[in-house]
């Protein structure tokens, strides 16, 4: 897979089976909560999050949170630390997988200044009541993402909706740290209303450079597409459909890793 990101050529080349699906429009037989707002057709918006003195409180509490998780991990942080220098405590790979399974998968009830709060915001946005659980598996989590510079760390291109149980959501991309137009995540505007077979992917998640993902890869795209980074600023989100293609967010900075919250959210039963 071949593409470019900030006039930068970037190149994958995923391992394995690869697979073209039908022309079948995946959000066409789902619930698509952009389908009431003004940004249904590009499948993104970025929207301011809290008043100033909420996002200083929420942005402290985030940091807090993520030096503890490192903390556990047996990393050697300090309250002062600057988390865009995480890679500057990492020498191994394995080093870096043990950390990133201390900021996965975090229970809801840590969420910064509660769940709640987001929910809210979130459900202002999209015009509809939402809530951070999963009616599939009933899992209420969020995740810290690491990217580190020049590094294999980033998603290769996929849809959430090619894992199981991520149907119906949607996405929140939330800047922490060095989070930048050279660093935070990239999608294809409008790629939720493409049929399955404009792409092609791997079967399987995707194993590229000895790095093994759980989502599958784009591997080809058919025809012209434009990929952006819609680069959320501090105190504001980036909120889009798990039905678009994105990631493939290479950190192309040579001194900061990248941070961001990552949340699900479903329709209010
Ligand atoms: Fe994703």
């Amino acid at each position: 897979m071949k593409y470019e990101l900030n006039n930068h050529p970037v190149h994958y080349f995923p391992e394995g089976e690869k697979t073209s699906g039908t022309p079948t429009v995946l959000l066409h037989q789902a619930i698509d909560l952009t389908a009431s707002t003004a940004w249904s057709k590009a499948g993104y918006t970025v929207e301011s999050l809290f008043d100033k003195d909420t996002f200083g409180l929420f942005q402290s509490e985030a940091t807090l949170l993520i030096l503890n998780c490192w903390q556990n991990a047996g990393l050697p942080v300090s309250p002062g630390f600057k988390l865009d220098q995480y890679h500057t405590l990492i020498d191994t790979q394995a080093q870096h997988l043990a950390a990133v399974a201390h900021t996965k998968l975090l229970p809801a009830t840590k969420f910064p200044l509660g769940i709640h709060r987001i929910e809210k915001r979130i459900a202002e946005i999209c015009g509809t009541e939402l809530m951070a659980k999963n009616p599939f598996d009933n899992q209420s989590v969020f995740h810290f993402r690491v990217v580190r510079p020049r590094s294999n760390d980033n998603n290769p291109l996929h849809r959430d909706v090619w894992l199981a149980d991520y149907a119906n959501c949607i996405n929140l991309y939330l800047p922490i740290a060095g989070s930048n137009f050279n660093t935070s995540l990239s999608l294809i505007p409008g790629s939720h209303h493409w049929p399955e077979n404009k792409v092609e992917r791997t079967r399987e998640g995707a194993l590229i450079h000895n790095t093994k993902f759980n989502v599958p890869a784009v591997s080809n795209i058919e025809g012209t597409y434009e990929m952006i980074r819609p680069d959320p600023q501090e105190n504001e989100v980036l909120v889009f459909s798990p039905y678009l293609i994105h990631g493939g967010a290479v950190n192309l900075t040579p001194n900061q890793t990248r941070i961001s919250i990552e949340l699900r959210l479903w329709k209010k039963l």
